[in-house]
């Protein structure tokens, strides 16, 4: 029986491991995202979906995020499906591996007109009904997180696209005030965490951010607890607007803080070298506009892997709108974030294929790994990977791959099925192995 504390070491290994060694080795030390923010007084984050954060999705999570969002984990039709009955599951879930990360959470999201649960939606409320409704879930839920939350969505997508306010539950029920009094029932159940609203389609400067900047004022001028504004940011590819930085700034002039809160850049599929290279120009852009303001806190990314994005579900055709590949490995966005932070450039040069390796499951006598063959700007028709492993690590079974390991050396080359990788394209085969002593992440080389 190992330690805990040796379980504990590696896992941590094997967590960097899984992004920081690829091939060519020139890319090797690529430093996490959130180091990156951090050296610039900022945070990145993600959303997350709190039953996928296991395996290489944990780690990179994990790794290289300042901040989680749960994507739905906190939205009322979740935490309370039938009325005066909770669960907090999946929210309590995310919030634990954010504290054992060393993340902050923010927390999305207590007042919206969209996934409310059915007997809130279809029920007749009177507006002391309504208003004491919405009182108890505010100070339910962030009582609960109380002093977990760094900040709150409290009131998401209030606007209409002309600035007028959106008619829906809360509008009709209770007027504008019921944004005053969500603010000033949250702040009263965590006073330390920040409180925002948040909403789409305000990147740039238009109706409805001067709706909602016009909002903000008032409600600082009136002494509502309110502390930011957040810029959903779900664009369209080569969309950036070209006054997303002015926009920024006029909010932060305000006194308020600025997050880019759900950022995605969708296209239409498939994606190519072209569109992922501008791609790559539209989150390097939204970064930078946001570094280069103070008071702009945080960017957090609405899904980092294109397998966890709701933009195929939601807009037909498109798709590919995260920094990562459906098999996890980075794209020319995840550069694009890195750049603007400050990473050195560690882009694979145009034309290039590489092998990431990562650990997915260990246990004390084995492990499952994987390894992902990913092109940008040329192709591949077959593919070959190679590494070194050390004492008391073999291969037992590969799948998707005919590997073989001859004394520490393993070599393994495509399937039948498998041998192509198109240009903005991955393939991943994985692997059985047994361990001892130690398990060290090797460095694949490709060719
Ligand atoms: C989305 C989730 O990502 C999906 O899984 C869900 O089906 C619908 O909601 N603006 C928001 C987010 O504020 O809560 C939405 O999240 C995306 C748009």
């Amino acid at each position: 029986m190992r330690s805990l504390r040796t379980g504990l070491s590696l896992a941590a290994l094997v967590t960097g491991a899984a992004l920081l060694f690829t091939a060519p080795a020139a890319h090797a030390a690529d430093t996490p995202l959130r180091d990156l923010a951090a050296a610039k007084g900022k945070v990145v984050g993600t959303a997350v979906t709190g039953s996928k954060l296991t395996g290489s999705y944990g780690d990179i999570a994990g790794a290289q995020f300042g901040s989680l969002t749960p994507g739905n984990a906190m939205k009322w039709e979740t935490v309370e499906p039938t009325q005066g009955s909770f669960n907090w599951t999946e929210a309590d879930q995310i919030v634990a591996f954010a504290q054992a990360h060393n993340q902050q959470v923010r927390g999305h999201t207590l007042v919206w007109h969209s996934q409310n649960p059915s007997w809130l939606t279809n029920g007749t409320w009177t507006s002391a009904q309504l208003s004491s409704l919405l009182q108890n879930h505010i100070s339910t839920e962030v009582g609960r997180y109380k002093g977990k939350i760094a900040a709150w969505d409290v009131v998401n997508e209030p606007f209409n696209e002309d600035g007028t306010y959106r008619s829906t539950l809360w509008y009709n029920g209770l007027g504008a005030n019921y944004i005053a009094q969500a603010l000033t029932w949250a702040h009263a159940a965590d006073p330390a965490a920040k409180l925002y609203i948040n909403d789409y389609n305000v990147e740039g400067v238009n109706a409805k951010s001067t709706a909602l900047y016009n909002l903000v004022k008032s409600l600082r001028a009136a002494g509502v607890p309110i502390d930011g504004v957040g810029l959903q940011a779900h664009l369209i590819l080569g969309q950036v607007p070209a006054t997303l930085q002015q926009n920024i700034q006029r909010f932060a002039d305000l006194g308020v803080d600025v997050a880019i809160t759900e950022l995605d850049v969708r296209m239409a599929l498939p994606a190519d070298s072209g569109k992922l290279a501008q791609q790559k120009a539209d989150f390097k852009s939204v970064v930078a506009a946001c570094a280069a303001v103070t008071r702009c806190v945080n960017i957090t990314v609405w899904g980092f892997t294109d397998s966890d994005s709701w933009v195929p579900g939601t807009f037909p055709g498109y798709g590919a709108a995260t920094p990562y590949d459906e098999n996890y490995a980075p794209k020319p966005a995840y550069y694009g974030i890195a750049e603007a932070l400050g990473g050195t450039t560690t882009t694979p040069p145009t034309g290039a294929c590489s092998a990431t390796y990562g650990v997915t499951s260990q246990w004390n006598t084995g492990f499952t790994g994987q390894v992902t063959i990913a092109c940008t700007g040329t192709a591949l028709s077959s593919w070959r990977a190679s590494w070194t492993y050390g004492t008391g690590q073999q291969l037992t079974q590969a799948w998707n791959a005919t590997c073989t390991q001859s004394g520490a050396a393993v070599t393994c080359t495509n399937a039948s099925y498998n041998g192509t990788v198109p240009d903005g394209g991955s393939v991943t085969f994985g692997f059985n192995a047994s361990w001892s002593g130690s398990n060290p992440v090797p460095v694949v080389t490709l060719g």
